[in-house]
């Protein structure tokens, strides 16, 4: 069943859990996705990234999104990620998306925040949820291009320079409209290149200072404890896809050394693939959904 952003993590912050938000590329890693969450019956975004065009158009994959998450069993909002092009956000609303994300984070700041205005603004009158992003993910991570507000840590004073500021968040939020805020604690996209730390208490410290729903961006690689915590603390949203996508490929390659000199067809490859990243992505909604299983 096809809901909107807002009331899917409506309903997470109610329940302390966070919806995991999941970029589906091709078909596989789509129709793994919406299986994994009816198996587990729990909520679920699946998002297309607009710098996933150059795998698959808006134009061709939001329709088939669109149609199944109507289909589905489970609550399911479609989401644009990362939209950093005003006219494909208008046109993934136009398609049927029940979300969309401004990705203005490195502008200057009133920028960000006239540009998500604007949005809100067109997107409320049709009832579709906004997610904007304040702060800097910095980029200590291979792969993982979903994000366009990658830097590198080494242009920036410190730490805390880069990670959301409470009281900008404050701001930005009264003055934007959104519905829920990416903030940058020390996450990055893609895969880690050394352990993740995590500022953790940066989001309770956010959450005091404006109470709506967060997200975490760069889910792939952090430990399952600090999944917990930072729920806990108030992430209702964690976008996750390097990790799922390499499971697959790991699926295809396992299932061809296992074949050897057998025949293999295209069609084995795709079930294979679709059969690991729907593993992956089980695990992963376990542990975000857990307090509603
Ligand atoms: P990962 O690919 O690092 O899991 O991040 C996903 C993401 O943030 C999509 O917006
Ligand atoms: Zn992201």
């Amino acid at each position: 069943m096809l809901v909107t952003l807002t009331e899917i993590l409506a309903e997470a912050k109610k329940g302390k859990y966070a919806v995991g938000a999941f970029n589906v590329p091709n078909l596989e890693s789509l129709e793994a996705t919406i299986a994994a969450a009816e198996e587990l019956n729990v909520p679920v975004i699946i998002q297309h990234a607009e710098v996933h065009e150059d795998m698959i158009h808006l134009e061709e994959i939001g329709p088939i999104m669109v149609d199944a998450a109507k289909r589905a069993k489970v609550p399911v909002c479609v989401h644009y990620d990362h939209g950093a092009t005003f006219d494909l956000c208008v046109k993934a609303i136009q398609l049927g998306f029940t979300g969309i994300m401004n990705d203005a984070s490195t502008k200057p700041y009133e920028d960000n925040v006239r540009e998500t205005a604007e949005l809100v603004k067109i997107a409320h009158a049709v009832g579709v949820g906004v997610e904007a992003e304040l702060g800097q993910m910095f980029n200590s991570s291979v792969g993982g291009g979903e994000g366009r507000s990658a830097v590198q840590l080494e242009n920036f004073a410190s730490e805390d320079d880069c990670y959301t500021n409470p009281l900008q968040a404050k701001d930005f939020v009264e003055r934007t409209g959104v519905d829920c805020l990416a903030i940058a604690f020390g996450t990055s996209h893609g895969v880690y290149l050394t352990k993740p730390v995590l500022d953790l208490n940066r989001i309770a410290q956010i959450k005091e200072a404006i109470d709506i729903p967060f997200v975490m961006h760069g889910g792939s690689g952090v430990s399952d404890e600090d999944f917990k915590v930072a729920i806990n603390n108030g992430i209702c949203k964690i976008n996750y896809y390097t990790y799922g996508a390499m499971a697959g490929a790991e699926a295809v390659r396992k299932m061809m050394e296992e074949k050897g000199d057998q025949k293999v067809f295209y069609h084995d490859i795709v079930a294979a693939g679709k059969e690991g990243i729907k593993e992956n992505v089980k695990h992963a909604m376990e542990v975000f959904c857990s307090p509603i299983l």
